[in-house]
């Protein structure tokens, strides 16, 4: 069973009769290019581990309600998962080697996107703001040795505090594609990618079938009104919706719906030479 809690007992386990604390060994072995990971985070984490269809991983990660929420309608989003839901999020940032939100996350919550609930390296810090928007002052710009990119559409003039990486891509209608996104990462050597959000991130991300891996953490709760999880193009009828493979964790009070995109993920990287 994974452990949700967020302190975890030392590496042989402590005089509270805690299990050991397994996570530091997993991290060095999950980045490690072989090896067997350790129970028992081999099973949730083993599939983010390395791409099937190239050489990226991107994996999506979703914070929703009972009723497919992310936000209430005036936009507060904090607290709609719970501790076991949040720890598993720092998890998956300390997996990656990189963690891309849009800029709309980043006006609204002014994130650090840092590890701090457990142990583990902070990835670089990817913010999707095509016009600019972001003022220099954003936590994420904070200057702590990470890795900071901006990257905007070409044309645009962003000033961005010193030691943030402007990159400037093609964008159609202030849209940059997300293979063109993922291929200005992997050119930087970021090959594990963690879509943390928002709403239309992870959405156009999925649209293009550019995530091998969809994180949704359900919450136990009803907003009844706010911003959807997902916005995609409608359907007509329900037996056109895709079906797929989702494996289900309970997390504490939260529950993990590990959904498998690989059926729907393009080539955009390296294709693989073995598996
Ligand atoms: N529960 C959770 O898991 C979770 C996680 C993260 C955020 N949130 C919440 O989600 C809300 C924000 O979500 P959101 O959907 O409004 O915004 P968002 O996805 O954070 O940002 C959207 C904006 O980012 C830019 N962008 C994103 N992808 C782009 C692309 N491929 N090409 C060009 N630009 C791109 C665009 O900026 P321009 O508008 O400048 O074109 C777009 O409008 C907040 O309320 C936040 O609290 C919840």
């Amino acid at each position: 069973m994974v452990p949700t809690h967020l302190h975890a007992a030392a590496a042989d386990g402590d005089a509270a009769g805690r299990p050991p604390d397994t996570w530091p060994q997993f991290l060095q072995t999950f980045r490690a290019p072989t090896g067997r990971l350790p129970a028992p985070w081999d099973d949730l984490f083993g599939p983010i581990r390395a791409g099937i269809i190239d050489d990226l991983l991107v994996v999506g990660q979703i914070g929703q309600s009972l009723d497919g929420r992310i936000a209430t309608a005036s936009g507060h989003s904090k607290y709609v998962n719970g501790p076991a839901g949040l720890t598993h999020l720092h998890r998956l940032r300390a997996l990656v080697d990189a963690v891309v939100i849009g800029v709309g996350t980043a006006l609204a919550d002014d994130p650090q996107l840092t590890v701090r609930r457990v142990t583990g390296p902070n990835p670089a810090r990817v913010i999707l703001d095509p016009r600019g928007r972001l003022p220099g002052s954003a936590r994420v710009f904070a200057n702590d040795g990470v890795c900071r990119l901006l990257l905007t559409a070409q044309g645009t003039q962003a000033p961005a505090p010193p030691g943030v990486e402007v990159v400037a891509l093609p964008a159609a209608s202030g849209h940059i594609s997300p293979p063109t996104i993922l291929a200005a990462l992997a050119e930087r050597g970021l090959q594990r990618v963690l879509i943390e959000g928002g709403a239309e991130t992870v959405s156009r991300f999925l649209i293009a079938g550019c995530l091998d891996r969809l994180h949704v953490l359900v919450a136990p709760i009803i907003l009844g009104a706010g911003q959807a999880s997902l916005v995609l193009p409608p359907i007509q009828r329900a037996d056109e919706a895709v079906r797929i493979p989702v494996r289900s964790i309970q997390l504490d009070g939260d529950l993990l719906l590990d959904c498998d995109l690989s059926a729907q993920r393009v080539p955009v990287g390296r294709a693989k030479t073995s598996t």
